[in-house]
């Protein structure tokens, strides 16, 4: 089944075309959507439109010579979806965990989901840490807000908890801020990882 598979190989052009599934998770209302409309090249819109159940969004890069196709499961953060996602975790190649800087509970939830998406999957994949809505953050509330040293601090605990690449960076997809470079770098982190995990078949 598509959900189950960890990567597979979708040509035979001289170097395949791989293929990952990367997982937005987060509460609701953070910007996962808008992340990836970003990333996808498309329009910001201003309005939430909650996401219902799930959606998803492909896209084919080159990184460092290697084609990817890039799928992206975008999973509604509402809490009534927890059995609807439950499903789209299997599988996945890294997850995409979104806070959103200027909502604390967002950042204070974000060990919930990977609590949640731990249940799902047969292994822990790489993670990137999204703290989202970079672009509010302004010199009289920047006191209210979760400052980028938390952000760093949590991502730093993850991956020595859980011994796996975790990237942290700020975000604004709505200015674009660190979006494609996010996106970039854990490509890298999943194509890695796949040459291993090839390297030690062949052994
Ligand atoms: P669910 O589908 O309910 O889980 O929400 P979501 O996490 O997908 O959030 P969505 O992308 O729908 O964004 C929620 C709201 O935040 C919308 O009003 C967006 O316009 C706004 N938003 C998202 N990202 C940013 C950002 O980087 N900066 C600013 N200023 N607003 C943002």
């Amino acid at each position: 089944m598509f959900v189950a598979m960890r990567w597979i190989e979708v040509s035979s052009k001289l170097r395949s075309t791989l293929m990952f599934k990367a997982v937005l998770i987060g509460d609701a209302a953070v910007g996962k959507t808008s992340i990836r409309r970003k990333y996808l090249g498309k329009g910001f819109i201003s309005s939430h439109i909650a996401t219902i159940g799930v959606d998803f969004a492909k896209k084919t890069v080159n990184i460092d010579d290697q084609l990817v196709q890039i799928v992206i499961w975008d999973l509604a953060g509402q809490e009534g979806y927890g059995k609807v996602r439950a499903h789209y975790y299997q599988g996945c190649s890294a997850l995409i965990l979104v806070y959103d800087i200027t909502n604390r509970d967002s950042f204070n939830n974000a060990s919930a989901w990977l609590t949640e998406s731990y249940k799902h999957v047969e292994e822990i994949p790489p993670i990137a840490v999204l703290a989202n809505k970079a672009d509010l953050r302004t010199p009289e509330n920047i006191a209210d807000l979760v400052t980028s040293e938390e952000g760093a601090v949590f991502a730093k605990a993850l991956c020595e908890k859980l011994d796996v690449p975790t990237l942290f960076f700020e975000t604004s997809a709505k200015n674009g801020e660190n979006i494609q470079k996010s996106f970039t770098e854990l490509t890298r982190i999943m194509i890695a990882r796949f040459e291993v995990e090839q390297w030690k078949k062949k052994k």
